[in-house]
Parts: structure tokens; sequence; C-alpha cells
């Protein structure tokens, strides 16, 4: 065979190729779908470490579940730490955009990073599902058709726990928080029940985040005497901030409220020092609910450890993003669908089933616990089926 000779046989089997593998491609593309790339921007490093562990934990345990697909589709991973450092979640989030080309980004814990965050979603029409910040703004004034939240805003809980505290005869309360977002407008959420309900706040005390240097506002509270005390806390700052309150005597003297991420994961590292402490959280220990019971056996078998808020709000955003997928079985992820179906979803939580709001918030129970042991143990409901009031969302 000369080299034209043979150069046209090339051709012809290329060509005979090309045609058989035309002919079989529309029934291919009829079964075969795109793989959907997942975005996951979380802490794996600084105070919140494991609330981003437990978060991947809980969304990679429900794709596991669904035989490690989602709709039938393959999940493809990328994961940037973000630290939890503001400063950085712009870069982070265009390295998942733009460089990766995620279908979704899933993040983050704090809510100065997700604000960043979806900034860089909303001016990309990327999908977004956050799994625990609680920045009141992203389904306020900031809420878009495109992001989503499975996880709480920081007024829910903490106005349950206001609401709780007034009922329980505080008239007085002093707040301790980290200066910003998430703890400033915990503060308020509980201001918002507990001034409602009567009561005053004498004080609002704050240190940067993420410090850990308390003393200074320990005596300022023991010189105050309010009749409770409420903060936010969480991780390895919230650890600390419960053994010194206990060290300084006014675990006994001064009745200690927060949300329920002051307890929730960090019990064990407490040494005790959170052992009775009363907090009010969407999720709780011993809850009656039967989703909970087998994701919590399968956590347990999967991790070596007992799965806590965090890892719920991670499995559930997984299970958000599944709704979406099942509106568009094959082909192309048509955000239109998967917005509509997202919107209209009620979630097998762990926590209770729960739909979104308007604004694409959980709608839900806000449990009161109590830590006994290592476990935040339901002691009842302190606000059922709370909406948060989404001031100012256009949608
Ligand atoms: C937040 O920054 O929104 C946040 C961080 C940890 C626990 C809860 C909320």
């Amino acid at each position: 065979m000369n080299k034209e000779h043979g150069r046209t046989a090339v051709r012809s089997i290329v060509g005979l190729v090309g045609v058989a593998v035309g002919a079989m491609l529309p029934l291919a593309a009829a079964h075969a779908a795109e793989k959907v790339k997942v975005g996951l921007m979380l802490p794996y490093t600084g105070t919140y470490a494991a609330l981003g562990t437990a978060i991947t934990n809980g969304f990679k345990q429900y794709v596991a579940e669904q035989g490690g697909m989602l709709a039938g589709r393959e999940v493809e991973y990328f994961v940037v730490d973000d630290e939890s450092n503001p400063a950085k979640a712009t870069e982070n989030a265009n390295k998942l955009v733009k460089r990766d080309e995620v279908d979704v980004l899933v993040g983050t814990v704090h809510s100065g990073v997700a604000l960043a965050m979806a900034k860089v979603a909303r001016d990309s029409k990327t999908l977004m599902i956050i799994p625990n910040a609680g920045a009141d703004e992203l389904t306020g004034p900031l809420c878009a058709p495109n992001v989503f939240r499975t996880s709480f805003t920081n007024w829910q809980p903490a106005y349950a726990m206001g609401k709780v505290a007034a009922e329980r005869g505080h008239k007085t309360a002093v707040t301790l928080t980290w200066k910003y977002a998430a703890g400033e407008q915990a503060v308020n959420g509980f201001a918002d029940a507990f001034k409602g309900a009567g009561g005053k706040v004498l004080k609002q005390l704050t240190l940067p985040f993420p410090g850990v240097e308390f003393q200074p506002y320990l005596t300022e509270i023991a010189s105050l005497k309010p009749d409770a005390v409420y903060v936010f806390f969480a991780g390895g700052g919230a650890v600390k901030f419960v053994k010194d309150y206990d060290a300084a005597g006014l675990k006994s003297s001064i009745p200690l409220y927060s949300s329920g991420f002051l307890t929730d994961g960090t019990l064990g590292a407490m040494g005790g020092a959170g052992e009775g402490l009363l907090t009010a959280l969407q999720y709780a220990d011993g809850l009656d609910v039967a989703k909970d019971k087998d994701f919590r056996s399968a956590y347990a078998a999967s991790y070596k450890m007992q799965p806590d808020v965090y890892a719920v709000q991670g499995y559930d955003a997984a299970q958000l993003l599944k709704s979406g997928l099942d509106a568009v079985k094959t082909g192309k992820l048509e955000q239109g669908a998967m917005i509509k179906a997202m919107e209209s979803a009620t979630i097998d939580s762990p926590r209770g089933a729960f739909t979104l709001s308007k604004a694409h918030n959980p709608v839900q129970d806000i449990y009161l616990r109590k830590a006994e042991g290592e476990e935040n143990k339901v002691v009842g409901v302190a606000a059922g089926k709370l909406a948060d009031p989404a001031r100012g969302c256009r949608m």
C-alpha cells in the first residue's frame, strides 16, 4: 500500500467509525448525564476547622447513600480551605468558579466569608448552597434566585433563646460575642425576643474574631450582675469560653444561654464545664425523628464519631442539590429547572423535615436542649416552624 492509499484507507476507517459513533450518539446522550462539579469551600484549619470537616462528612454521607452519585450523575469534588478568612474569600471562590468551573458552590461556615462568596455566586450566576453561615443578609436584602441555605439565619436560634430566657423569668441580660456578622446578628436576634418580652439588655460586649482572651469581659459581667448572659461562640473558641466562664465561678451564679453552636460538637473538649447548659438550635440529640436514627448510625459507622448540627446541614445540602438534579435528569444542568425544584423541595432532614421560605432559608423547629455528658439532649421546642423575617428580600 502506497502512502496515499494508506491515508485513504485510514480516512475511510475513521469515517466508518465516525458514522457508527454518530449513529450511536443520540442513544448514548439520552442515557449519559454530565457529571456534577461540586466546589466545597469550607474551613479545614482554624477555630472552625471541625465544623468544615463535619459538613464535608455529612455531604459525602448523603452522596454515598445514593450509591456515590446524585440523581444518576457522578459527583466530582473541588475543595478549598477558606480558613474562615474573609480577606481571602473572593479569591478562593473565584478559584472554584473560574478555574475549576464548578456547577455549584457549597459553603461556608463563617458569615463574613459567605457574604463574599455569595457575591461571586451572584455575579457569575453560579448555584450556591450555604450549609452553615447564618448571615441574615444572605436570605434577606442580598437574597438571590441562585442562593440557597440548608442551615439557619443568625437570627433564628438566637431569637428562640431570647424567648426562652424571658419565659424563665430573667429581666436583665448582658451579651458577649465575637465582633462580626454572626455574633452581632445573633445578639440582635436574642435582644429582639428578650426586649419584646419586657427584658433589658444592660450591655453588649464584643471582642475581635477569633480572639479567646475572655478574662476582662468575665470581670465586667461579674460587676454588671445581670440575671442572665447570652453569648455566641462556636468551635474552638466556644470550648475556651465555657471553660473560662466556669473557672471564673460565674456558671453557678449567672445562667449562661446561647445559640446551640456553643455546645454542638464541643462538649467533649469542655471536659464537663458545659454540663447543664441550655441552648437553642435546629438540631438536638435524642430527637424522635426516624430519619435521624438512620443518619446517626450510618454517620457513626463511617466516621467513628457522633454527628452534630454541622454534619446534618452538610447532609441536607447534598439532599437539596439532589432535588435540583432530579429535575434535569440527563444532559445539561439547566439552572432554571433546578432552582424551581429546589424551591419546592421538602428536605427529609435528620432534624425533622423542612421546607424553604421564599427567601430560600429553612422554616424549621428550633429546639431547646440541655447539655448532658457529651449530648445536647432535646428538652422541647423553643420556637416551632420558625421562619426568618427575611427583611429586605425581594424575590
Ligand atoms: C457564622 O459565622 O455564621 C457561624 C459560624 C459558626 C457557627 C454558626 C454560625
